[in-house]
């Protein structure tokens, strides 16, 4: 301790008395020197193998002035708190400390005095720095407001001569406007104001930073809650009736954190459904269901407070026709033309009706010339027929219809007439042996049974066809078909006459074939009379009068 003092004191006297000499040159290399806790530094002079008498380390770390080291011809006196930590090079001059503390950031100085009395003396500044290390980032709130919040994350670490920086993804965060970053020794803040759903969408990440190392915190995210947005309200189908059971639902989406909960207007009355999509079902379950009504959506954000109504849509549910029936004459009724008379009716059994419609076979009742005879109730409800005609055969449909369906019930009419217009078609008369063949028809429903007489005489024949398959003499004589109705009971008659001839009787005049035939064959001739005269004129030799 005594020769600590003395060698202090010398040095001190040294110092005052060659003041001039002090700056004559760096005995050390300039600062600060960097080193990490725990780890060896070495102070080199920039001097080699100096003449000294003393050389003396000092440690100001700016309260105090510790001694440190001195290397003299006794050789090393290392001070009591660098014992078994600090070594003088005896060549050199540099001290060597290990095992470094933060404790040792400060001023080392040394002074060298020479033989000749003389000092110099020059300072370095040791930075001790703590390794980077528990970079963490925390956040002020756990969940924040779109607009509402001011977020402030912090930054900690530990670790000497700290720098921060802040990533936003892999951007670096700029302060400006709604940012601000404020730096203290071991923690940094970045403040955002009136936050926004972007500025957080991207993990945060804090790296701190020293001279020697950069550790980056991990990622770091933040909900912020926004919306709900503007409301997209839509309906499967934009119409003012929509059909009850079909597949139609009315869907609102919005943009929301955390997703907002949808509710369904009514008529401005609260329905018991929620969620995006409102079946029809849900509709169906209301008691207005079948009237004229507006809907809206809801959308309400729990964590912003904020709802949002949607436009409305207006319709009505209405049900499709069906069960469609028409009513007429009873079955097995028999219809006479021109003396019977028809009603029909036609209902529906669900859905309102708004249009009611009679066809007869695709055509609309009443026709022109119908008036008086067809009748249509002013509602629709019914049509009466009278009397009915034979024209009135067919089918008769009643359709029924609304804005959302149209549907249609059939009755096949049938209504008896005849017979009339009884014709025999065939031969007048036939040449003996020749086949006869004649046709009766006739209209009527039901169709006719024939019957025919010849010369007023009943025959067998039962069918529409009366056929001979060679005529003879006999045959000649008046042929009458009789049609029947079973159901109107009525009969009518035609006769029809044929006559049967000797052969050849009919041959009287030639067909056209037969003419054409016999001009062909004149022609033919008269070609080859040409023919042969030219060639005898030719071939016969000119007798010579010689
Ligand atoms: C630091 O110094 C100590 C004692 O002087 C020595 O034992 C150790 O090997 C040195 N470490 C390094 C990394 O130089
Ligand atoms: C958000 O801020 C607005 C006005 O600054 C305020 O009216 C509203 O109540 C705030 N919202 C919440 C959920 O605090
Ligand atoms: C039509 O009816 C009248 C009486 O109602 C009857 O005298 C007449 O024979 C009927 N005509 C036919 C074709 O049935
Ligand atoms: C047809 O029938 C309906 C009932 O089904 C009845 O109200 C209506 O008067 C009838 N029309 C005629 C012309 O008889
Ligand atoms: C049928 O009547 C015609 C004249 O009306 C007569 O010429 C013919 O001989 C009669 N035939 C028979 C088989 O009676």
């Amino acid at each position: 301790m005594t020769t600590t003092l003395t060698t202090t004191i010398v040095a001190l006297l040294l110092v005052l008395s060659e003041w001039q000499r002090l700056e004559a040159r760096d005995i050390l290399p300039p600062g600060p020197m960097d080193a990490v806790v725990g780890k060896n530094v070495t102070l080199r002079t920039l001097l080699q193998s100096p003449k000294y008498l003393f050389i003396i380390w000092n440690f100001n770390d700016g309260r105090e002035q510790i001694h440190v080291a001195t290397l003299g011809a006794q050789g090393l006196k290392v001070n009591v708190p660098f014992q078994g930590r600090a070594s003088v090079d005896a060549k050199s001059g540099a001290l060597s400390l290990s095992a470094l503390t933060t404790a040792d950031s400060g001023d080392f100085s040394v002074n060298i005095l020479s033989e000749e009395g003389d000092t110099e003396t020059a300072e370095i500044q040791l930075r001790v720095l703590e390794p980077v290390s528990g970079v963490k980032l925390t956040a002020n709130m756990a969940e924040a407001l779109e607009h509402n919040s001011t977020v402030v994350l912090t930054c900690n670490a530990k670790g000497s001569f700290l720098n921060f920086t802040w990533l936003n993804g892999s951007v670096p965060v700029v302060p400006g406007g709604r940012l601000a970053i404020q730096q203290d020794e071991a923690s940094s803040r970045l403040t955002i104001v009136d936050v926004l759903r972007t500025d957080l969408t991207r993990p945060i990440y804090c790296n701190a930073t020293n001279k020697l190392e950069t550790e980056k915190s991990a990622p770091f995210s933040l909900p912020v809650h926004y919306g709900p947005d503007e409301v997209t309200f839509t309906a499967s189908q934009e119409s003012e009736f929509v059909r009850a059971g079909s597949n139609f639902n009315l869907t609102c989406a919005v943009r929301s954190s955390p997703p907002a909960t949808i509710t369904w207007y009514q008529n401005q009355t609260l329905m018991e459904d929620t969620g995006p999509v409102l079946p029809l079902q849900a509709v169906e379950r209301l008691p207005l269901w079948q009237q004229m009504s507006h809907y809206t959506c809801q959308a309400a954000n729990a964590k912003t407070q904020r709802v949002v109504t949607s436009r409305s849509v207006s319709f009505a549910v209405m049900k499709p026709v069906s069960g469609v029936q028409m009513s007429g004459p009873a079955q097995g009724t028999v219809l006479l033309a021109s003396n019977s008379s028809a009603n029909f009716s036609c209902r529906a059994a669900e859905g309102p009706v708004s249009s009611r419609l009679w066809l007869k076979d695709g055509k609309q009742l009443p026709a022109t010339g119908d008036e008086g005879r067809v009748m249509v109730a002013p509602d629709g409800t019914w049509i009466s027929l009278a009397p009915l005609l034979k024209g009135d055969n067919g089918r008769i449909v009643c359709r029924l219809s609304n804005a959302v369906s149209t549907e249609e019930a059939a009755y096949q009419l049938l209504v008896n007439f005849g017979p009339e217009a009884v014709t025999v078609s065939g031969q007048s008369a036939v040449e003996v042996g020749d086949a006869i063949q004649l046709s009766c028809s006739a209209d009527s429903v039901p169709a006719a049974n024939f019957t025919w007489k010849f010369n007023a005489t009943l025959t067998e024949i039962k069918t529409a066809t009366y056929a001979i398959n060679q005529a003879v003499y006999k045959n000649t004589g008046t042929y009458t078909c009789q049609a029947h109705n079973v159901v109107t009971g009525k009969s009518a008659t035609f006769v029809h006459h044929l006559s049967v001839k000797e052969e050849g009787a009919l041959d009287e005049g030639l067909s056209d074939g037969a003419i054409a035939g016999i001009i062909i064959a004149i022609l033919a001739a008269l070609g080859v009379a040409i023919g042969l005269v030219l060639y005898c004129r030719q071939k016969v030799p000119v007798e010579s009068p010689y």
